[in-house]
Formats: structure tokens, sequence, C-alpha cells
């Protein structure tokens, strides 16, 4: 089999191109996505090697969301600052790994948010896994790094984007204009372009959520699935199939390349916290993405985001995927 020549034109080539919005991708802006992508070329080298290289297994530390750090959470994170820590055009960065954001040297200001490797539960057992990554600007240049320069809402992301290392490792980014998606090619470790226009069909008949939580949802989000069980029988009129991989980043691969719906909602196993996914590097990444490729992405009251972030590690409830079913969800949440 020979290599497509379609397919011909590199992440870096794409950087220098494209245009968002009538105007060329910041220098800076280009710098760090190419970092990024790197980085995530590096790791997805290391994560296919597993454990010929003693990556499996538990680091036996517990990081700040009091959750028990893998051996890979520990070295993507790692890997992940040595990438990008010498990027002029970055002033910080934050992980789900660290308590507390990271300065960086850089004069620029580009804050980088990033899960370094999500669906840890999938690493010792091969299923996909992936990193997400959300960029913003740091509204103050020259004050000092603080925690509060991250809290910004989604809409202040200027890119946001995921690397899932599954049979492919594939990126998807956008940068405000749409979707677009790279794989990589493991002989020269660049990433190609492989689809743009990304959009997500408006209706679906596939759902996603971890059912075995159902008896403590939340009454709308039980409506909802109740009716999607009940298939041609019931309200919908039509048969679902449904989904669960438990990385996010390849369920909501999923979803962007033939639809369908993601749901981690708030549950009463931990009342007192919104959710389980985390808003910052998780939740606003992906609602990015989803909405530029005409999707919605929602907690059941408000849309992802347009919600202010308080806090660095902020969890939240989170459905997102086809505009028909997210639509549906939210009616379900202001009719309880
Ligand atoms: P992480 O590995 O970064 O902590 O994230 C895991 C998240 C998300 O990727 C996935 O959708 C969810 O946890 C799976 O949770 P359950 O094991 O509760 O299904
Ligand atoms: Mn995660
Ligand atoms: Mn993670």
């Amino acid at each position: 089999m020979t290599a497509s020549s379609t397919f011909n034109t590199n992440f870096k080539q794409y950087l220098a191109s494209t245009k968002v919005k009538g105007d060329a991708i910041p220098a800076g802006l280009q710098e760090l996505l190419l970092a990024v992508a790197d980085t995530c070329s590096t790791l997805s080298h290391e994560v296919a090697q597993g454990a010929l290289i003693g990556l499996l297994g538990s680091a036996g530390t517990g990081n700040v969301q009091g959750e028990v750090q893998q051996k890979l959470d520990v070295i993507a994170n790692d890997l992940l600052i040595d990438g990008v820590q010498a990027c002029q055009s970055l002033a910080g960065l934050a992980s789900e790994e660290m308590e507390l954001p990271l300065p960086v040297q850089g004069t620029g200001d580009y804050l980088l948010l990033f899960d370094p490797l999500d669906g840890s539960s999938n690493i010792d057992v091969n299923v996909s896994i992936g990193t997400i990554f959300s960029v913003l600007k740091k509204q103050d240049p020259a004050a000092p790094l603080q925690t509060a320069d991250f809290l910004l809402s989604g809409r202040h992301q200027v890119a946001a984007g995921y690397v899932v290392y599954g049979p492919q490792t594939t990126m998807a980014l956008t940068l405000g204009d749409g979707v677009v998606m790279f794989t990589l090619n493991k002989v020269t470790g660049e990433f190609v372009l492989i689809k743009h226009a990304v959009e997500i069909a408006h209706s679906t008949k596939e759902f996603a959520i971890n059912m075995s939580n159902m008896r403590h949802w939340a009454e709308p989000v039980r409506r909802y699935v109740d009716e999607c069980l009940a298939g041609v029988s019931g309200e919908r009129d039509k048969d679902f199939n449904m989904r669960w991989i438990a990385s996010m980043v390849a369920d909501v691969h999923r979803v962007l390349s033939r639809g369908g719906i993601f749901m981690y909602p708030w549950d009463q196993r931990e009342p007192h916290k919104p959710g389980k996914l985390r808003l910052m590097y998780e939740a606003n990444p992906m609602s990015f993405l989803v909405e530029q490729a005409g999707g919605a992405s929602t907690n059941g009251d408000q849309l992802i985001m347009d919600m202010i972030p308080t806090e660095l590690h902020e969890r939240v409830s989170v459905m997102l995927g086809s505009k028909e079913e997210i639509e549906r969800l939210q009616r379900y949440h202001s009719q309880a």
C-alpha cells in the first residue's frame, strides 16, 4: 500500500499558510502549536512502546485532584513542560497534574493549559488515550503570572485541540475558524492534514455515557437516556447505539468523526462536585472544537464556553455533541 499523494500538507506548512478569519496565524502561536505537536509526536512513540520501556502501571503518587497518578500521567506532563517551556511566545502553563501554574521564561503572552494524558484507566489495557490542550492569552502581559490569569471563559481560547493515541495518532485542532485534523506519519514524525471543515451531524442515534452511574444521575439525564434506551417503541421513535471508551479524547474523536453525543453529567456520588471532568483543560477545549464543528456543549444550564471559571481545577458537568440532542438535553434541564 502506498501513501496517498493528496495528503501532502504537514502541520508546519498548514500553520504557515492558513488564514484564520482572514488573518495569518501569529508567529508566536505557530511556534507554540508546533512545540505541542512535536511533543505529542514523541509521546505517541513512547505510548506505543508501553511495557517495553517500563511505561505501564502506577507512579505511586497522587495529583491535586486526589487521583492516583499513572507513570504515563507523570511522563506526559514532564514531556509537555520540557517541550514547550523554551517557546518565546509562552507566558505560562497549567496542567491537570500540577496544583499551580508554571511561569515560563518567554516574553510572549500565550497561556497553555493541558490534560497531558487523558484516559489514564486505559493506559495499561492498550485502549486509546490522548492529550488535550487549550491556549489562552494573558490579559495583562506585563504583570507576574498568577492563577487568576488562566480563569477566562472558553470564549477566550485562541486555539484548542487534542491528540488521540489510537490505531492512528490523530490531532484535531481549532483556531476559531472550523476544525481540522492531522494524522501522524510515524516514519517522518510529522502530522499531516487529513480533514478540514470537520462537521458534526445535527442529529444522531448514538450516545456515550458511563451507564454504571445511572442510579446516581439527575432526573433530566435519566429521562434523556431512558428515552434513548426505549428506542423505536418510545418517545424518540428510533433505536440508539451506545459507546463508552472512558477516554474523553477517544469518545469526542468519535463524535467529531461520525456524530453522537458524549455525557459526563453531575451525579449524586459526590453531590458537592459539579461533575468529574475539569473545565479548563478538558471541557473548554472540547467544547470549542465541538462548537466549531457545528455541535453544542452544555452543563445543562448554560453553554460550557460561557462559564466563568473560579478555580484552575474546577469541575463541570459535560454534555456535548450533535446539536439536536444537546438542545433536547437543555430543554429537559430547564423543564426539571
Ligand atoms: P483523566 O485520565 O485525565 O483523569 O480523565 C479521565 C476522564 C475522561 O477521559 C473519561 O471520559 C472519564 O474520566 C472516564 O471516567 P469513568 O472511569 O468514571 O467512566
Ligand atoms: Mn482527562
Ligand atoms: Mn489526565
